[in-house]
């Protein structure tokens, strides 16, 4: 058996095992389960060029979506509070296309108004560096509605 499958690397089985194989790699590296999503975000982050864009994809996953949707739409209620609908062009619009409004939002909780959000979105200075939100801000601008 062991030497069969040997012998079958030298033909085709063998070439086509790599590429059967990549998927759940490229699952892996993305800390995501769906197949589709680490794959369209591979390829998202080969085309700009930086690992900040899936970083920030990643990050989104991990930190954002359990309130906010997988796709960013918001709308689940949170402790009596509905989230945010978190895509363009209606939240950039709204932070008048300023990353730095953004961030304050996403790390101390204060809105493109200067007013406080619900404390059921968690402040987020202490469990994400400057450098961690400007991945997820640029991730955010890349959800349409
Ligand atoms: C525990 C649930 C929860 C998590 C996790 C969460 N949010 Fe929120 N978020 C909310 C809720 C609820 C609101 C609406 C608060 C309000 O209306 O005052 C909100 C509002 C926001 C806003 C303000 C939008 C506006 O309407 O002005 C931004 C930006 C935002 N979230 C980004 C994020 C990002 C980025 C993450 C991940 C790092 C995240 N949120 C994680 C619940 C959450």
């Amino acid at each position: 058996m062991t030497l069969k499958t040997i012998l079958n690397c030298a033909g085709l089985v063998c070439a086509l095992a790599p590429l059967a194989l990549s998927p759940a790699i490229a699952e892996s590296m993305m800390g995501t389960n769906q197949g589709m999503m680490g794959a369209s975000s591979m390829i998202g982050g080969a085309r700009d060029g930086t690992a900040t864009a899936s970083g920030g994809k990643g990050l989104y996953q991990q930190d954002c979506a359990t309130c906010h949707g997988q796709t960013g739409s918001g709308g689940v209620k949170i402790d009596g509070v509905v989230s945010s609908d978190l895509r363009s062009p209606a939240l950039e619009k709204m932070y008048h296309d300023s990353d730095n409004l953004l961030a304050r939002a996403i790390l101390t909780g204060v809105d493109a108004k200067g007013q406080t959000l619900d404390p059921a979105m968690p402040r987020w200075r202490g469990s994400l560096n400057s450098q961690q939100v400007s991945s997820i801000i640029k991730y955010l601008k890349s959800l349409h509605s």
